[in-house]
C-alpha cells in the first residue's frame, strides 16, 4: 500500500509493518511524518531497513514526534545527547563484556511504565547486531485484550496495577535501584486495561515493571499478572524482529510489550541506541 510517498507492508495480523520509501536521516516532510504517525498507531511497530542514522539524526527524527525524555539510569545516557540512551555489551576495547546491559529488557515490559506518564513511542537502532539471538519480540496487547475470555475481561475492569522501578530491578536481578532513582521513580499505579487515546480501543497494560495489583492480596495480584502475561505472549500475538544492520524500529508503548531474546553476551556484540518520546497518563 502506498501512503503519501511511503510504502507500508503489514506483517501478520496487521501487527508490525515494514516501511519503505523514507530516509529517516532526511528532513522529513510533515505529510510523511503524519503518515508515519498514522502507521505506527495502526500497526503498533514500524520496521525500517537500510537507514543510516547517527545519534544526531536519530535524535532529530525522534524529536519530531514530541519531547524526548532521558533514562532514569544515568549511566546509559549518551554524553553529547543525554536524551538518547545506549545499551550494549561492547567494552572500550571493542570486545564483548560478557554482560547484557539492563537485564530488565530480557523480560516482557513496556517502556517506563514505572512513571506517571509512561513513554509514548520508542525509536531504536542497533549500531551493532548480534549474529545469533538478541531479537526484539513484541506482543500485541490490544488483540490480547480482545481475545480474553469474557469473564476474565470483566474481572480486569477497574483493577489497577502498581508499577515500580525498584521492584522490577529486583525481579530481573539487576543492580539495585539507587536512592536517587527511587526518589525519582516512586511506585505509581495504572489501569490494568488502558484505553488507547488515538485508537479508542483497549489494551492490557502489564510487564515487568508491574509488581502487584491494588486492593488484591499480593500473591493473587502477582498470579493474575503472570497469567495475563502468559496469555498475551502466545505466538499468535507476537512479532519477532530479527535485526539486520541499519534497521530502525519504532513502537507504540501504549498497546505493546517487548523483550530481547537471549544471546551470548560473551561472544556477540549487541548495542542499541534509543530515543523515547514522552507520553501521557494512562486511563
Ligand atoms: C528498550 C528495549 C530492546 C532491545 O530499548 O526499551 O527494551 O532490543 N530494548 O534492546
Ligand atoms: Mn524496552
Amino acid at each position: 500500500m502506498a501512503d503519501g510517498s511511503i510504502e507500508i507492508t503489514a506483517q501478520a495480523n496487521d501487527f508490525g509493518a515494514e516501511i519503505a520509501g523514507v530516509d529517516l536521516a532526511d528532513d522529513i516532510h510533515d505529510d510523511v511524518l503524519a503518515a508515519l504517525r498514522t502507521a505506527v498507531i495502526r500497526h503498533k511497530v514500524l520496521i525500517f531497513h537500510d537507514q543510516h542514522l547517527d545519534d544526531a539524526s536519530h535524535f532529530a527524527f525522534a524529536e519530531r514526534f514530541g519531547p524526548l525524555e532521558g533514562h532514569i539510569n544515568r549511566s546509559t545516557r549518551i554524553d553529547a545527547l543525554p536524551k538518547l540512551q545506549a545499551f550494549g555489551n561492547v567494552g572500550e576495547d571493542g570486545q564483548p563484556t560478557g554482560v547484557h546491559p539492563e537485564k530488565g529488557t530480557l523480560v516482557w515490559h513496556t517502556d517506563k511504565s514505572y512513571i506517571a506518564t509512561p513513554s509514548l513511542f520508542t525509536i531504536l537502532r542497533s549500531p551493532s547486531v548480534a549474529r545469533d539471538g538478541g531479537h526484539t519480540v513484541f506482543a500485541d496487547m490490544t488483540r490480547a485484550y480482545e481475545e480474553l475470555e469474557p469473564a476474565q475481561a470483566v474481572r480486569l475492569d477497574g483493577l489497577r496495577a502498581v508499577h515500580d522501578w525498584k521492584r522490577s530491578r529486583e525481579k530481573s536481578d539487576e543492580r539495585p535501584a539507587t536512592a536517587d532513582e527511587i526518589a525519582n521513580a516512586p511506585p505509581v499505579d495504572h489501569p490494568l486495561v488502558r484505553t488507547h487515546p488515538e485508537r479508542n480501543d483497549r489494551a492490557i497494560y502489564i510487564g515487568n515493571h508491574a509488581s502487584h495489583i491494588l486492593d488484591l492480596e499480593l500473591a493473587e495480584g502477582e498470579a493474575l499478572l503472570a497469567e495475563l502475561e502468559r496469555h498475551a505472549t502466545q505466538d499468535k500475538f507476537l512479532y519477532r524482529h530479527r535485526w539486520r544492520e541499519n534497521d530502525v524500529l519504532m513502537w507504540d508503548n501504549r498497546c505493546t510489550m517487548h523483550c530481547v531474546t537471549d544471546y551470548d553476551a560473551a561472544v556477540e556484540r549487541r548495542v542499541v541506541h534509543r530515543a523515547v518520546v514522552q507520553g501521557d497518563r494512562p486511563y
